[in-house]
């Protein structure tokens, strides 16, 4: 199975796709991790994307589907994986379907409003190692400025400004609608309420796939 989160910037998909990967089992890929670490290690992929990024552009669909395709080559993802911010163009479905096609998905997603989503991302913090994420408001770190997870140092992304997120937004809608319908016509779209506590959009989200996970290991894929 091949879950995919899809939702504006701040939405939550990421922290939810660390619930999910621990209930379920299924990896967590996101490309906007993937890309991090690269720019955070200075590789000559890192260094491509980091203007983009801190522009709030997407990177090009080259180098994001080069990471996606390295990364579910990987054996842990033999029985299923799910996707974080990806993808987000007609391009990368394409080299998604071309890369493992066949396999069940299900798209889900993430419905929040403008205002919630920005405050989200205004108050974020994030861990420089290993990406866990945090927020000043509503989830702070046990220790100021360390992560949970890691003891790793948190920072602020540089994409989390106004302006970028302003930008973000703006790409999310001219570059979504077509990914969306895509999904829709093929019959595996749902979508969620964002809204509210952490705890109350994983009930939902875990709603859903627990149905969509049964109908697969019941015989009865989805199409
Ligand atoms: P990426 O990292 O994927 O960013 P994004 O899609 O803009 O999403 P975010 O990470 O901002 O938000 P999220 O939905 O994961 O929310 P989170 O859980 O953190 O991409 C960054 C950049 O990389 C892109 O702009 C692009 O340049 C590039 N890129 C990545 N993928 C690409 C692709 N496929 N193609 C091309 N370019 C690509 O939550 C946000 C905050 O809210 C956190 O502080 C969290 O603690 C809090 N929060 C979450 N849920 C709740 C809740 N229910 N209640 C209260 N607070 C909550």
């Amino acid at each position: 199975m091949r879950i995919i989160l899809f939702g504006p910037p701040g939405s939550g998909k990421g922290t939810q796709g660390d619930l999910l990967e621990k209930k379920y089992g299924f990896p967590k890929i996101s490309t906007g991790n993937l890309l991090r670490r690269a720019v955070r290690d200075g590789t000559p992929l890192g260094r491509r994307a980091a203007a983009l990024m801190n522009r709030g552009q997407l990177v090009s669909d080259e180098i994001v589907d080069s990471l996606v395709a390295e990364r579910i080559a990987q054996p842990d993802c033999r029985r299923g994986y799910l996707l974080d911010g990806y993808p987000r163009t007609m391009g990368q479905v394409e080299s998604l379907e071309a890369m493992d096609g066949g396999r069940p998905e299900l798209l889900v997603e993430i419905d929040i409003d403008l205002e919630t989503l920005t405050a989200r991302m205004e108050s974020r913090l994030t861990c420089r190692e290993c990406g866990a994420v945090y927020n000043l408001e509503l989830r702070r770190p046990r220790e100021e400025g360390r992560c949970d997870v890691c003891g790793g140092a948190l920072y602020r992304r540089p994409d989390d400004t106004p302006e970028v997120i302003a930008r973000r937004l703006r790409v999310y809608r001219e570059e979504t609608e077509r990914v969306r319908e895509h999904y829709r016509a093929k019959g595996v779209y749902r979508r969620v309420d964002g809204a509210g506590p952490v705890a109350a959009v994983f009930s939902r989200l875990t709603e859903i796939l627990d149905r969509e996970l049964g109908k697969t290991e019941a015989g009865q894929a989805l199409p």
